[in-house]
């Protein structure tokens, strides 16, 4: 049983990660987010892209959504039927207490986001906060159970009564008369949705005990990044959910035990999408074409994404609050043709040198990194890191080899996984 977590903000490639090791897994399993996450799978010349369902299904594992997950149910049925016209057989379990993104809740999320300017966090515009924390407030909240219920009806103009004020301040209604007409709007659009959905609605806390019971294996797939975490991240800057380690536990009712090994994810330098501290970000021309040759722009919003170097500083965090025994390197290709590379090994804060990541947004302004200056090696392309797929690790540049062999020794982590490029077959294991 292993965990597939992004070290960073995101975009890590765990898509990548978690469709390569899929052959050896019969189930995959997300515990947090929603369609805010963007997977990309490419097979052959087929690109596959998942908001919500975890990439591993491609390969034929049973999906899971686990109740630590905010589901909009028009987005789920739109991959649901993706998958079945490419031929795709589809096993998938929802988790009948996972709590379901309202159209009001993408209405708010942007409306939070160009009222709150000095506050604002560059969101993903996909509800994902609001559905949040609707779920916090308890008796705002609709979960899946509710929308396959009978008597959706009524809980969801419960529900709208309660929130009546907010619908007005956001212009979603514009007075309580509207009240009814829009409840009997949304009803019409998610009826639809529930009767797809409901087929596969199961408690999935019970499938998965039952599965690892009878020897099932389970891969555990995160969305977002350690540094997004709403309580172990750069906040307020972050997401709302959980998408370290322990969020596997609360996001799917499993217990630690079912957890042999976890896998970290990071790429060979740093992204960010959205607004927050990003110490060792670059620009002008180096950003540029690191942003263009790694293809950094969001899979969920199309925005660039912003570019820099590795930050050990941030990764030896991450590796240590989610309890990493092997990382998965990706888009070393990317920096391929570069004379020299750079990584952080320190910051330095207010005069002082610090070797810890703190996650204070105030002080990660202020940090400057300390960088260590590294050889970079030629510019190879396609074909060539094809052959050095196939070869092995060993037919790495040596300076590659150094570079990963430095970020090993600094975090005292092996790196057992080195992905060259978009498809499967461009990545290495090491043994
Ligand atoms: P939200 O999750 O839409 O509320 O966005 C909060 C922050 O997390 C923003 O900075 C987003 O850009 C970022 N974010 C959310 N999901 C992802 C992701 O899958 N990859 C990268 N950044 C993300």
């Amino acid at each position: 049983m292993s965990v597939v977590i992004g070290l960073q903000w995101g975009d890590e490639g765990k898509g990548k990660i978690v469709d390569f090791l899929a052959k050896d897994f019969d189930i995959v399993a997300r515990f947090n987010g929603g369609n805010n996450a963007g997977h990309t799978v490419m097979i052959k010349d087929e690109v596959f892209k998942f908001h919500l369902i975890p990439s591993g299904v491609v390969r034929g594992l049973v999906g899971v959504l686990g109740n630590g997950m905010v589901i909009d149910p028009g987005i789920l049925v739109n991959e649901i039927n993706s998958i079945k016209n490419r031929g795709i057989n589809l096993d998938l379990k929802i988790s009948y207490k996972a709590n379901v993104i309202m159209p009001y809740h993408k209405i708010i999320d942007r409306g939070k986001e160009i009222k709150n300017s000095s506050r604002k966090i560059g969101t993903t515009g996909r509800g994902i906060g609001p559905a949040y924390s609707d779920k916090m407030k308890r008796n705002e909240a609709l979960r899946i159970d509710d929308l396959v219920s009978d008597n959706f009806y009524e809980k969801l103009k419960d529900v709208l009564n309660l929130k009546k004020e907010e619908l007005i301040i956001y212009d979603i209604i514009r007075n309580v008369a509207e009240l009814e007409d829009y409840t009997k709007k949304i009803y019409s659009e998610y009826k639809n949705y529930s009767f797809i959905l409901k087929d596969y609605v199961c408690d999935v806390t019970e499938y998965l005990y039952e599965a690892h019971s009878g020897g099932k294996k389970i891969l555990f797939e995160g969305a977002q990044g350690t540094l997004l975490d709403i309580d172990h991240g750069t906040f307020p800057f972050v997401t709302s959910s959980n998408p370290t380690i322990g969020g596997v536990f609360t996001g799917l009712g499993i217990p630690p035990s079912f957890v042999k090994k976890v896998i970290g994810v990071t790429k060979a330098y740093t992204t960010r999408v959205g607004r927050g501290p990003f110490p060792t970000e670059i620009f002008g021309r180096l950003a540029n074409r690191i942003r263009e040759k790694g293809y950094e722009y969001g899979t969920t919003t199309g925005r660039p994404r912003r570019c820099g170097w590795l930050d050990l500083v941030a990764l030896k965090y991450s590796c240590r609050i989610n309890g990493v025994n092997e990382i998965a390197l990706t888009k070393l290709d990317v920096l391929s043709g570069l004379d020299e590379i750079k990584v952080a090994i320190a910051y330095e804060l207010d005069g002082k040198t610090i070797e810890y990541f703190p996650t204070s947004a105030e002080k990660l302004y202020k940090v400057k990194p300390v960088y260590t200056t590294l050889k970079g090696w030629e510019g190879i392309d396609n074909d060539e890191w094809e052959k050095i797929s196939r070869k092995g690790f060993e037919a790495l540049p040596d300076t590659a080899k150094e570079y990963i062999g430095f970020i090993e020794d600094f975090l005292k982590v092996p790196i057992k996984i080195i992905s060259v490029g978009a498809e499967r077959n461009m990545t290495i294991v090491r043994d």
